[in-house]
């Protein structure tokens, strides 16, 4: 049984196993935590696979940029597999990883990875196993409620062995959406101020505040999900100053769209096109008009 928000997870996980199968992204691991591909319309498909793209490319970029000692914190990860997917990857290097998520989905995927020789094998030498923690060499999953940061930051500094000083990034892939803006401010305010070299990449709502997106959010609220960030960040201005009044010193904000056409390379975008036959671009435009990916730092500007 899955609480509110706890079910999304289910539906991200299921349907990224779907474009794994279908070979819109690179994940054998995914068919690891959940084994019922769901599968979508051909622009939330398109969607997810830019979702996917961005977020992996801006941590390998990170990475690549930050160098050995750089650490990854995924909040809200779900049975995200970014960890195995950047390990097996032999030019990206990084220090810790850290996912983060509620008891029940950290429970599931614990066990997960204690069945599984490979997923084990690439976390390196398990020190802590228990329902709500795992602290590996590589790799460490703990069950927490992110909304209390002080909590979060101990548990990270503490259990995780995350260095204060280190380059750090933040993961927040469709999670802020369900908090209220006091949590979100909260949090990346408490980030920035303990750890000297931090940032963010979160992808999550904008352009709230059209007939689309209040269809969106009436059908979340008749499941029980309501987007209680949905107000908060209406606009890319808003993710703008709001996290640079949040002590983000660099923030760059993209739609969708741009994201879409102008980030993610012609190549890659061309490849996952010819998958299925989809002609309504108009569609996908709007739904894409809704979606955003944000980068931000409070020491250096990102280089995509
Ligand atoms: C839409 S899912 C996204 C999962 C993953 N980031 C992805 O994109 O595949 C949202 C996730 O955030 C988690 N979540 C929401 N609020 C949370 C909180 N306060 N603390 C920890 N996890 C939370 C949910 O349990 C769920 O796994």
């Amino acid at each position: 049984m899955y609480s509110n928000t706890e079910w999304t997870n289910n539906e991200a996980s299921r349907t990224k196993l779907w474009l794994s199968q279908q070979g819109y992204i690179d994940d054998p691991f995914v068919k690891n935590f959940c084994q019922n591909p769901m599968k979508r319309a051909p622009e939330i498909n398109r969607g997810y696979f830019a979702r996917v793209y961005s977020i992996t490319h801006s941590v390998k970029r990170f990475c690549l940029k930050d160098g050995a000692n750089c650490q990854i914190v995924n909040i809200g990860s779900g049975f995200d597999t970014l960890f195995w997917r950047l390990i097996k990857n032999s030019d990206i290097q990084f220090n810790r990883y850290v996912d983060i998520d509620t008891n029940e989905v950290i429970d599931y995927k614990i066990r997960t990875i204690l069945k599984n020789e490979e997923l084990l094998q690439f976390c390196g030498k398990v020190e802590k196993s228990s329902p709500s923690q795992f602290i590996s060499e590589r790799y460490n999953a703990i069950a927490l409620d992110a909304t209390k940061a002080m909590q979060l930051v101990r548990q990270l500094l503490q259990e995780c062995r995350i260095n204060k000083t280190d380059p750090i990034i933040f993961i927040f892939e469709c999670v802020l959406l369900y908090w209220p803006e006091e949590s979100t401010t909260n949090l990346i305010y408490t980030l920035n101020k303990t750890f000297t070299n931090c940032n963010f990449v979160i992808f999550d709502l904008v352009n709230t505040k059209d007939k689309f997106s209040d269809l969106m959010q009436q059908s979340l609220v008749e499941q029980q999900t309501p987007l209680l960030g949905a107000n908060s960040f209406r606009t890319i201005d808003d993710w703008q100053t709001k996290l640079s009044k949040m002590k983000c010193s660099h923030v760059h904000a993209w739609i969708m769209n741009d994201v879409y056409y102008k980030l993610i390379q012609q190549n890659e975008r061309e490849r996952i096109e010819k998958i299925e036959f989809f002609d309504e671009i108009e569609l996908m435009l709007q739904l894409f008009n809704h979606y955003c990916l944000v980068m931000a730092s409070n020491y250096s500007n990102f280089d995509w």
